[in-house]
């Protein structure tokens, strides 16, 4: 079967696998992390036809034709596909180091869903939207804060 993946058509074969280890063990798409494997942690968030969706809990062959985004898939690329200019929300999650960084890429696909749909979001509405992402390190403030210099860096681009 077929999958759109950050703008690619790729060809697998593991159809029936949860979508998290077909990008990761048949893609190489190591940017969507394992936490929790149960639909808990949100570590595996990827993009599904633009809404945050983790990837542990459908199956590739439930996404069917719908355009996956990974962390991969956000970069601007040059032809020879090295990355030119991050994303505003991978900018600003550099800007604002977490501690291990561990829940990092869930955090980073959920908040550019959120400044997709509103670019200027409130510190409440910020908060919400991450709210189903955990850090195990506790570092939501820290996150809060990234997101809102995301939107400053979107706002300005
Ligand atoms: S690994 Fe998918 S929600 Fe935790
Ligand atoms: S920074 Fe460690 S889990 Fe979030």
């Amino acid at each position: 079967m077929r999958l759109l993946i950050n703008g690619r058509h790729h060809e697998i074969e593991h159809g029936d696998e949860p979508l998290l280890w077909v990008l990761r063990d048949e893609l190489g798409l190591t940017g969507t992390r394992y936490g929790c494997g149960v639909g808990i942690c949100g570590c595996c968030t990827v993009l599904l036809a633009g809404r945050p969706t983790r990837s542990c809990q459908l199956t590739a062959a439930e996404v069917g034709e719908r355009p996956v985004v990974t962390l991969e898939g956000l970069a601007e690329r040059g032809p020879d596909g090295k990355v030119v200019a991050l994303h505003p929300v991978q900018q600003a999650f550099v800007e604002t180091p977490l501690q291990c960084g561990w829940c990092l890429p869930g955090h980073v696909m959920t908040a550019v869903a959120l400044l997709a749909r509103d670019p200027d979001p409130d510190e409440a509405t910020i908060a919400e939207a991450a709210s189903p992402n955990l850090c195990r390190c506790g570092g939501y403030n820290t996150i809060k804060a990234a997101v809102a210099r995301a939107a400053e860096l979107a706002r300005e681009a």
